[in-house]
């Protein structure tokens, strides 16, 4: 990435704005899950022994430029605070004049939080008044927020305008993995995409169809590609946006796509659903595609013990209900025990995946992205990144 990084940055004495992306899942207002909180602390750390008053901003939800109680930042303030075993200022805000104020209190070291950055509509608006405003509170300004990096709002672009703008460790990291995950020169590449509708991740498929040598497709989006293959996709609802990109793909050239010969299906969408396996050229029109069957599942981990780098966006099937995550599991398991390979994990439900099947320190990154994630694999320029100095 040929950005200025904060490790080449003199932060000491001078107060420093990081926009991170603190937008962590919640359940009523407990955090159930940190690794967003977690995934900031290396440039927080830094910054914070390197001398700075860092003041951390984040969005949280979609305000929408309301202040809605429920989605205010006191709960991640806490839970950063007794991760880092320091006080976390409430520098309140995130605009007006309280901010400045609690600012203006930071000794070197010290770290405050502004509230909600989406309370303010100037910040999805990406208005010249609240990126100014932004830029007053600091000398500095780091981007470690890859997750909002696809985002061009105020604190992820318009700031950048104003002050000096530096890449934190974690958006370096990113950018670092995701990208290897892709140019590397040597070495079989799989792709293994799931989710429910090909036309919501054609662009990656496209892109991905350049750059890896094998797609394993999971998921929903199997019933496109089997009717693309003038075979029933059963009572999985698939539009025509769906069935051409599919044809679209298998016609493409580039990368080879393996689509499961088996799947799981049920008459219902439901979790008590009893589950049934079809060979791939006789689902009954009435039954939805709810994984991928044992046969496909043995084939896949064997395709993925042999590569050499793994990149992994969707689950196979409805992995939240236990007989329907078989395939996922599997999957899961065979890209963390290639312990040969550079595996990344691209955000989202996959993460989660991983997570809540204690993988993720057997994978090499799992990103902190979800849309962000799937964006950088569809080839496109993230404009948190691209706001960002370049390096000189
Ligand atoms: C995410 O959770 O993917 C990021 O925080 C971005 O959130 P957004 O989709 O509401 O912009």
């Amino acid at each position: 990435m040929n950005k200025r990084s904060i490790r080449h940055a003199d932060f000491d004495g001078k107060t420093v704005l990081v926009r991170v992306d603190f937008n962590v899942p919640k359940r009523g207002q407990v955090i159930s899950d940190d690794s967003r909180i977690r995934a900031a602390l290396p440039t927080l750390s830094l910054l914070s022994r390197g001398g700075a008053k860092v003041v951390i901003c984040s969005h949280f939800g979609r305000p929408a430029g309301q202040v809605i109680e429920e989605m205010s930042l006191q709960p991640v303030r806490k839970r950063l605070s007794e991760i880092l075993n320091k006080p976390i200022l409430d520098a309140g805000g995130p605009n007006g004049e309280h901010p400045p104020k609690i600012v203006s209190q930071l000794d070197p070291g010290e770290f405050a939080l502004l509230e909600n950055l989406r309370f303010e509509s100037g910040e999805e608006e990406n208005n010249e008044h609240f990126s100014k405003y932004l830029a007053s509170l600091a000398d500095l300004y780091v981007n470690d927020a890859f997750g909002a990096a696809h985002r061009a709002h105020a604190s992820t672009t318009g700031v950048a305008k104003y002050i000096p703008a530096y890449a934190g460790l974690l958006m370096e990291r990113e950018i670092a993995m995701l990208g290897r995950s892709l140019e590397g020169s040597t070495g079989a590449t799989v792709a293994i995409i799931g989710g429910s509708k090909v036309s919501d991740k054609i662009q990656v498929l496209r892109h991905l169809s350049k750059k890896v040598d094998t797609i394993l497709i999971g998921g929903g989006m199997v019933a496109a590609f089997y009717m693309a293959q003038k075979n029933s996709g059963g009572a999985t609802v698939v539009t025509d946006a769906d069935l051409s990109a599919a044809e679209h793909l298998l016609n493409a050239g580039g990368a080879k796509v393996v689509l499961p010969s088996d799947v799981l299906t049920a008459v219902e969408f439901s979790k008590s659903s009893p589950a049934t396996v079809w060979e791939s050229n006789d689902v009954p029109d009435d039954s939805l595609i709810l994984d991928i069957g044992p046969r496909s599942s043995k084939n896949y981990a064997q395709i993925i013990s042999l590569a050499e780098r793994i990149i992994w966006n969707g689950p196979m099937g409805v992995f939240e209900w236990p007989t329907f995550s078989n395939g996922t599991v599997a999957v899961a398991n065979a890209v963390a025990s290639n312990m040969n390979a550079t595996s990344v994990i691209g955000g989202g439900s996959t993460a989660e995946v991983v997570s809540s099947l204690d993988l993720v320190d057997k994978i090499t990154h799992v990103s902190t992205g979800g849309g962000a994630s799937l964006e950088f694999l569809e080839g496109k320029t993230l404009p948190g990144v691209a706001a960002l100095d370049d390096a000189t």
